[in-house]
């Protein structure tokens, strides 16, 4: 088992990402986040990652120059630290396609909602919780997944289902769906970590990982 040396990319609020590290400190994800990056040089999650000592870098088309700066820094920054898992925890960029490359079947996002509905462009954070409103949805959730070339496609690893109570708006909705979210992303990375979610060479993307039958009946008794 090669130790899991994970690093997060990450827009906003970095909920999902501090998760993850209070899970690391209470020993309950075999892991290390090697370093966090940000297209926003304001983004909590930078800030979160800092507190815990964790490199924590503003990687824009600003900073860099170009979007190809920001695909040639990052790949850097994965050299340096030597991650071998890439954790999107709220991205709301596309992963650039050298990355993907050089961390083939290694780049995993969590999504909020049950894909392949709502999901693609346009689809992120809020705005997808209010597609589910208007739809009059009974149950939502939470979906992750493998990163590829196309948006929110990839093999998908973990879904849960979260019922919706009647009448809820689209921020109570959120609010649910948030709290599965940082129930289930920690499990996840935990698996990898453990092998029981192995990445593949395959470049057929509905085979990117191979994932133990035993893991998925756990995820699955979780939700009974
Ligand atoms: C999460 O709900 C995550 O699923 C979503 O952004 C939020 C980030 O919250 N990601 C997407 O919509 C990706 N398409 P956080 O910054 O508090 O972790």
């Amino acid at each position: 088992m090669t130790p899991l040396r994970f690093a997060a990319l990450a827009s906003g609020g970095g909920s999902n990402l501090q998760t993850l590290l209070d899970r690391i400190d209470s020993r309950e994800l075999p892991a290390n986040c090697v370093f966090v990056a940000s297209n926003n040089s304001r983004a909590m999650a930078l800030d979160r990652a800092r507190q815990k000592g964790i490199p924590a870098y503003h990687v824009s088309s600003k900073t860099e120059g170009s979007e190809e700066g920001v695909a040639v820094k990052l790949l850097n920054l994965i050299e340096h630290h030597s991650a071998n898992l890439l954790v999107l925890a709220g991205y709301m960029k596309k992963v650039p396609d050298a990355v993907l490359q050089k961390l083939h079947n290694r780049v995993v996002n969590i999504h909020p909602a049950l894909l392949p509905e709502f999901g693609g462009q346009g689809f992120y954070g809020h705005h997808v919780h209010e597609a589910v409103v208007r739809q009059g949805k009974t149950a939502t959730g939470v979906t992750i997944h493998m990163v590829n070339e196309e948006y929110d496609k990839g093999q998908i690893v973990l879904q849960r289902k979260v019922n919706i109570p009647s009448g809820a708006d689209a921020e109570t909705v959120g609010r649910l769906v948030l709290a599965k979210e940082h129930d289930s992303y920690w499990r996840v990375l935990k698996a990898f970590a453990e092998d029981d979610i192995v990445p593949t060479d395959s470049r057929d993307p509905a085979h990117a990982v191979q994932i133990h039958p035993r893991w998925l009946e756990q995820m699955r008794a979780l939700d009974v």
